[in-house]
């Protein structure tokens, strides 16, 4: 069971910690190792063979005591069996869904994901003789109709990248399984702390950690978090590959992780503080939120989810490039960036790509990560700046 909502802040302050004997330090110490040494040959031989298996210490691509407990501490946060440590979310969402297929097999993938992801889906897979098509995950009768005898497994987000609407996940996590098929969701927006997919019957969560769960903008990690009956798939694919997350990022994720829960009690307040700002503006057509009633899936996200993240976009009246331009240029306390989630707010021109469900709504879409300025004073910069949009 993941823990509740009261118990996730204790969680996430004492899971993580080391071994009484570790040393008294709050903090266990960065790990920095690749050889491990062994007494004799048979503590070599024992190691050797349960190398798959979650925290044996037998080289330290295969992890060491900093990486299984860091591990053990999203697994647990996920109510996950365990969950494998690698060296950036997309590294996580490719070796999941090589995990989950093989030459000759189909996966679906929605349409609306991280475009990295996709990317590798069309890249990659399909160069090692996967079927990937995409379908639209806000339509569950959809996805049953593009499902094929082959298909092994649905890969969809919650919300969907830059768009933020929200599929519905227990429907679509039932449909693959009913199928046979194994269902990964992109957990990344929501964390652990707003939402726990395995509990909706998703199969598989992966996560950006460098995202809201380093939280300062400076590790690059990713989790695969998974069921008993998909971790050992997971783990040997990640060790095959041979990706890894270093050390200093586990360490980096450790210590961020500490804070999770009240940094994310800040962001979906001041996140909502400054959508509602932004829907009252002129020359706002949509603002782009879960907790908005005119998001599509807001009913899912209230069912599912206990909050939202600090990121989401707003449409603009269309506007020439050159006034986008100049509102970015005027903005003080928002930097551009491709990533989100740390302390600072970003503003970020984004371009919907679709290709199951069109994206039609006219006017520019940018995407805001709301950080830990003063609210008033990001509201001010944005208003400073917003007339130079018309
Ligand atoms: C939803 C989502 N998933 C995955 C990733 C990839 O994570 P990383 O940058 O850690 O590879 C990102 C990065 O922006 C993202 O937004």
């Amino acid at each position: 069971m993941p823990p509740t909502n009261q118990s996730l802040s204790n969680a996430l302050v004492h899971l993580g910690r080391g071994p009484a004997d570790q040393g008294r330090s709050v903090n266990l110490p960065l790990h920095q190792c690749s050889t491990l040494l062994f007494d004799d040959l048979a503590g070599f031989q024992a190691a050797r063979e349960g190398r798959y298996e979650k925290g044996t210490l037998y080289y330290g691509r295969y992890g060491n005591p900093a990486s299984f407990e860091l591990e053990q501490m999203v697994a647990e946060l996920e109510g996950g069996h365990g969950a494998v440590s690698l060296s950036s979310g997309l590294a996580a969402a490719t070796i999941a869904l090589m995990a989950a297929s093989q030459a000759g097999d189909h996966i679906l993938v929605a349409d609306n994901v991280y475009g990295p992801t996709r990317e590798f889906c069309d890249s990659v897979l399909t160069k090692f003789g996967v079927q990937v098509t995409y379908f639209d995950s806000m339509s569950v009768p959809a996805l049953s109709q593009a499902l094929r005898p082959n298909t092994t497994a649905v890969f969809f987000e919650a919300p969907g990248s830059g768009t933020f609407e929200v599929p519905d996940i227990r429907q679509i996590a039932a449909t693959a399984r009913d199928h046979g098929a194994l269902s990964i969701i992109d957990g990344t927006w929501a964390t652990p702390v707003f939402c726990q997919p395995l509990a909706l019957g998703v199969d598989v969560v992966v996560h950006s950690g460098s995202k809201y769960m380093g939280g300062h903008a400076d590790s690059m990690i990713g989790f695969i978090v998974c069921t008993e009956a998909t971790y050992g798939t997971m783990r040997k694919m990640a060790l095959a590959i041979g990706d890894k997350a270093g050390a200093q990022d586990v360490f980096l994720s450790l210590r961020g992780l500490r804070t999770l829960d009240m940094r994310m009690k800040h962001v979906v307040a001041a996140g909502l503080e400054v959508a509602r700002w932004f829907a009252a503006q002129a020359n706002v057509s949509r603002v782009l939120h879960p907790a908005f009633e005119s998001c599509p899936g807001h009913e899912n996200w209230k069912r599912d989810f206990s909050g939202a993240a600090g990121l989401f976009s707003v449409v603009f009246d269309p506007c020439e490039e050159a006034k986008l331009h100049a509102f970015v240029a005027a903005l003080k306390l928002f930097s551009v960036g491709v990533s989100w989630g740390g302390f600072e707010s970003l503003v970020l021109p984004v371009t919907p790509y679709r290709t199951a469900a069109p994206w039609t709504l006219p006017g520019r879409v940018v995407r805001f990560s709301i950080g830990f300025e003063s609210t008033n004073d990001l509201i001010a910069d944005l208003g400073a700046a917003l007339p130079l949009l018309t």
